[in-house]
């Protein structure tokens, strides 16, 4: 499990670092904070200690009164440590190797990456001493991320705003996956099934638990892509360091999918309903003569061809085909008919779907790849290999 020390920042923005905690845990990793003078102005020690369940730091001397856990070790114990917000003064002691107070003695004795995330004012941001301190600290290895550009609490504009946490999370997943293959990648997953409202009640679906797509997008994201999972209603945890986006329909699937465009690759997974019926706004009641209603099926938008003949169309484009028969010359003509580059074809004749295990054939151009059968998180992390060789 991964540890990160976050230090909080004296800052308006500091009031983030109480959702980034949240993201952080609900990531898998732990997280121990250490708050500045500064930022106790603006958050308590009781939130952060409550949101993290781990005692939190303030003071040098605090510490080593209670003789808990001196300063280097609580910089060497972690595996990353993340300011958040980085104030211009935070920004400008970490530059010049100032360890005045807690926060910047551990900025200074530790051995372990750091992440600065900046938020402050839009003159401050672009005073010319605070971009030679960031180019310092980048020089001397601290990765320091972008601000935002938007309206700000001071009521002026313009970047200096703090990132939102989602994308602070996925900067701290992809550090710990630093070089990753696929840094730099932008990748589209969609994974689920999509319901189509039949009325305020019941809907059309496509049987899927959305753990395969799930999975690939985890596995993509932890070589370092920055993932786009585009999801239908499914009860899954999003992975570590992936932007979801939740939808309902096919159309409402492929709205989201356009516009997470461009991406290097987009691998779609889910089990998007064909069919959609107009629904009606009042529940359908049955009748009294017993005769059922009659549905009229409009066909949905087909999000894979429609990418296979997209301008914007990804540089690899995979497909995914449940068949119950003839799974692999289904596959070679849906790989034509839908412009994939690939197409990943499972036999779902036994007992697969929702199931832990997948057993599948990887049908490109130049041939048919079978895969024993293994859990979906391998398959995931094979593909998600396969991807990166493609891509690089
Ligand atoms: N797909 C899609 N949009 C649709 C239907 C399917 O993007 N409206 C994608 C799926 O996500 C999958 C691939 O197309 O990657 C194959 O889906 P499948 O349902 O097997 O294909 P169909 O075109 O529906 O073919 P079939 O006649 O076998 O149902």
């Amino acid at each position: 499990m991964k540890r990160i020390l976050l230090i909080v920042g004296g800052g308006i923005a500091a009031y983030k670092a109480c959702e980034l905690i949240r993201l952080i845990r609900k990531a898998g990793m732990s997280v121990r904070c250490v708050l500045t003078e500064g930022g106790a102005q603006f958050v308590t020690p009781m939130t952060l200690a409550a949101l993290s369940e781990q005692p939190v730091h303030t003071s040098l001397w605090d510490l080593k009164n209670e003789a808990e856990m001196g300063h280097i070790q609580l910089s060497r114990e972690a595996d990353l440590v993340v300011v958040v917000p980085a104030t211009a003064d935070l920004l400008a002691r970490m530059a010049a190797g100032i360890a005045d107070d807690l926060a910047t003695t551990l900025l200074l004795a530790t051995d372990k990456p750091v992440l600065a995330v900046p938020a402050m004012n839009v003159r401050m941001w672009l005073h010319a001493a605070t971009q030679r301190n960031v180019a310092q600290l980048r020089a001397d290895g601290v990765t320091v991320l972008e601000p935002d550009e938007g309206p700000m609490a001071c009521g002026e504009y313009g970047p200096g705003r703090l990132p939102e946490p989602e994308a602070i999370l996925q900067a701290i997943v992809s550090l710990g996956t630093s070089g990753g293959r696929l840094a730099g990648k932008h990748m589209i997953v969609t994974a689920g099934p999509t319901h189509e409202p039949i009325d305020p009640v019941r809907y059309i679906a496509n049987r899927s638990s959305g753990k395969q797509g799930f999975a690939i997008a985890g596995a993509l994201a932890r070589l370092g892509a920055k993932v786009t999972l585009v999801a239908g209603p499914v009860s899954l945890p999003t992975p570590p360091g992936v932007t979801r986006h939740d939808v309902e329909t096919a159309r409402e699937m492929a709205a989201a999918v356009d516009a997470a465009l461009p991406a290097d690759a987009a691998i779609l997974v889910a089990a998007v309903a064909d069919w959609r019926v107009e629904p009606t706004g009042i529940k359908i009641k049955k009748r009294a003569d017993g005769a059922p209603p009659e549905l009229a099926l409009t066909e949905n938008p087909d999000i894979l061809a429609g990418l296979g003949r997209d301008a914007r169309k990804p540089r690899l484009l995979i497909g995914f085909a449940a068949e119950t028969n003839d799974v692999v010359p289904n596959a070679r003509a849906k790989l034509a008919r839908k412009g994939a580059d690939w197409i990943v074809a499972n036999d779902v004749s036994g007992d697969v779907m929702g199931g832990a295990n997948n057993r599948v054939h990887l049908v490109t151009a130049s041939g048919v790849e079978d895969w024993e059968a293994m859990p979906k998180d391998q398959v995931a992390a094979r593909l998600a290999d396969r991807i990166a060789d493609a891509l690089s």
